[in-house]
């Protein structure tokens, strides 16, 4: 993350997700930005802007009406010196404020005021988020040319869960960086990435088929990821219900079998990521003609299928091989044998059941490779893929 020389200018408005704006703050600068904060009236509510001063190092603006500060800096010289502003949080308030235009406070002034780029991380209660006038704000503001990072899903400090969370400072930064800098964030340039995801469909006759609970979710967050690092990435995908990312090729597959020759028609590449929740057995010869339900009992024939994660392991010209183990109990131990027995260079485990894991917006992992291992806490799948993606990175190319 790379923000070297950025001017970047802070707002806070008023929202339980200011707290985070600290932690902002001072991964800004650490990615090399000098970070400049307006707070709009709400936002004061929460945090002192003497917090934000000496976090800053510079000295933070609430009012429009500020003689000294104005002396100093004037609003119009504020804005000049931005290369650009960030809102974070960005209320349904401030959103609908700058949708309509208004300027009735410095921050949305600023807004105005200049023609540098204006990114915003909203952080509001899911029904707020979810309201068609934040939404049609939200559509506004788009179609202006504002960037949104995020909301993400997940549990909310009002105590309910849905979208509307603010997401963490560093994946702020980290959008922020490619987009401000891109040439300099964008790690997986050059490097192709074959990602499988979602379930296969394996046929007992021609209308009924054998299938899992998987949504893709996973997999395609982490193609989103992979291209925002830079990389070319093909996304082997079983039936899913999801839209294809931007600049992402998709390869559409059914079965097992199907997803196994897809794969194999994309190697060589430099990474592979196995997240799809492939068939282990499918019916040994698929009835020609509906299955028709005279007898009493009727028993399935199954077949294994093959391992495509061990396959592509095996290759001679391996890539750097990723997979998932989703388990319902002793997750460590059965990831930790996976990696050693499927010969993978890393594993995200995670628990399944009852409203855990498959088709949910938020996972939790864990994270092995021989020698160690990382935990990565509750959140949505688009963060997790992200924090999930910068791990990769680290094992491919060790840092000092
Ligand atoms: O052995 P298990 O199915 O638990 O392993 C899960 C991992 O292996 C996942 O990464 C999954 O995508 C991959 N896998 C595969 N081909 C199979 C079964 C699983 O690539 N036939």
């Amino acid at each position: 993350m790379n923000l070297s020389g950025k001017h970047i200018l802070l707002g806070l408005s008023g929202g339980i997700a200011a707290y985070k704006a600290c932690d902002l703050v001072r991964r800004l600068r650490d990615a090399g930005a000098e970070v400049r904060v307006v707070m709009t009236e709400g936002a004061t509510h929460f945090l002192t802007p003497l917090t934000l001063q000496a976090l800053s190092g510079h000295p933070v603006r609430a009012s429009l009406w500020d003689e000294t500060a104005e002396a100093a800096m004037g609003h119009i010289e504020l804005a000049r010196w931005a290369d650009a502003i960030l809102i974070a949080p960005a209320s349904a308030d401030v959103m609908a404020r700058l949708a309509a235009g208004l300027a009735d406070d410095l921050l949305t002034t600023l807004c105005l005021a200049t023609e540098v780029p204006l990114f915003l991380a909203p952080a509001m209660n899911r029904v707020m988020w979810a309201h068609p006038a934040t939404q049609a704000n939200v559509q506004t503001l788009a179609a202006r040319g504002t960037t949104l990072f995020g909301p993400a899903a997940g549990t909310q400090a009002c105590g309910e869960t849905g979208e509307g969370r603010m997401l963490e400072p560093l994946e702020l930064v980290a959008l922020l960086s490619r987009h401000l800098a891109p040439e300099q964030n964008r790690p997986w340039a050059g490097r192709r990435v074959v990602i499988t995801a979602g379930p296969t469909r394996e046929a007992l006759d021609p209308v009924r088929f054998l299938s899992n609970r998987s949504s893709g979710r996973m997999g395609f967050a982490l193609a989103e990821a992979a291209r925002d690092a830079g990389a070319e990435v093909v996304l082997v995908s079983g039936p899913t219900a999801l839209p294809t990312p931007e600049g992402v090729t998709r390869i559409d597959v059914e079965t097992a079998l199907q997803m196994r020759d897809a794969v194999m028609t994309q190697m060589p590449c430099d990474i592979f990521i196995g997240t799809a929740a492939v068939a282990d057995y499918r019916p040994l010869e698929p009835a020609p003609g509906k299955i028709k339900k005279t007898a009493d009992q009727l028993n399935l024939t199954l077949v294994k299928n093959p391992d495509i994660l061990s396959e592509v392991a095996a290759r001679l010209d391996r890539p750097f091989v990723v997979g998932f183990a989703a388990e319902t109990e002793h997750v460590l131990e059965h990831a930790r044998d996976k990696l050693v027995r499927k010969r993978l260079d890393l594993i995200a485990a995670n628990r399944v059941g009852e409203g855990l894991a498959f088709d949910q917006p938020d996972n939790a992992l864990t994270v092995l490779w021989a020698g160690g291992q990382a935990e990565l806490p509750q959140a949505d799948k688009r963060q997790l893929a992200r924090q999930l993606i910068e791990l990769i990175d680290q094992r491919i190319t060790p840092r000092a």
